[in-house]
């Protein structure tokens, strides 16, 4: 069951809040979670995941004007999880770059937490405050091999394009 009150969502085991410059280490936490998706390969330090512009500019100066996020804490407030969205140039695309006013998802659970239902929450959170600050699509690149693909399909994302491992998805965001 979830409690709305004010910009929280609170459940029994776990709440919702915006994500503030406070959370700017935590989400480089996540980031370094989505790009260590799979346990099998060789993992990617934090240190080189900000030190790799390619990946760097998910976290960059967090928060930046139009950036919009997510944070789930357990009780107590320890960060589990995030969603948040930024929109990138096209001179300095991210992954899943569709155009510049379509802002790219970025969404991580920490270990201990995932499969309980917190990524599908904070998902669906991010894409309620998308569609507040005016949104009308939000775009993200997965690997298909990355079992996130699947919520992302259930959530209503489609295929926009495809590379040899990865899907670029675009959701259209609801009510906008
Ligand atoms: C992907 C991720 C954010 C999903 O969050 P979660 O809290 O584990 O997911 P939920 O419990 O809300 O489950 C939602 C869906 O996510 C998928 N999922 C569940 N556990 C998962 C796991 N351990 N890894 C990947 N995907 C998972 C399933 O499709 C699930 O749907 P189902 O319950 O109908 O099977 C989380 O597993 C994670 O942080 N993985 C590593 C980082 C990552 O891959 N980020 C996305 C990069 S594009």
């Amino acid at each position: 069951m979830s409690i709305e009150m004010g910009t929280e969502t609170s459940t029994e085991d776990y709440a919702l809040r915006p994500a503030t410059a406070d959370d700017a280490e935590f989400l480089a936490d996540m980031l370094t979670a989505a790009v260590n998706w799979d346990p099998a390969r060789e993992a990617v330090s934090r240190d080189q995941v900000l030190a790799d512009p390619r990946t760097a500019h998910y976290v960059e100066g967090w928060p930046r004007r139009g950036d919009l996020g997510v944070t789930a804490v357990a009780p107590g407030g320890r960060p589990i999880g995030a969603a948040w969205l930024r929109s990138f140039g096209a001179d300095d695309p991210g992954y899943g770059f569709v155009a510049e006013d379509v802002p790219e998802l970025s969404l991580g659970v920490v270990l201990a937490w995932r499969g309980k239902g917190v990524g599908r929450a904070l998902l669906r959170e991010a894409v309620r405050r998308a569609a507040d600050g005016g949104f009308a699509r939000i775009c993200l690149s997965v690997e298909r091999a990355n079992r996130a693909r699947l919520l992302y399909l259930g959530e209503g994302f489609v295929t926009v394009a495809s590379g040899p491992d990865s899907d670029t998805m675009v959701l259209s965001v609801p009510g906008r």
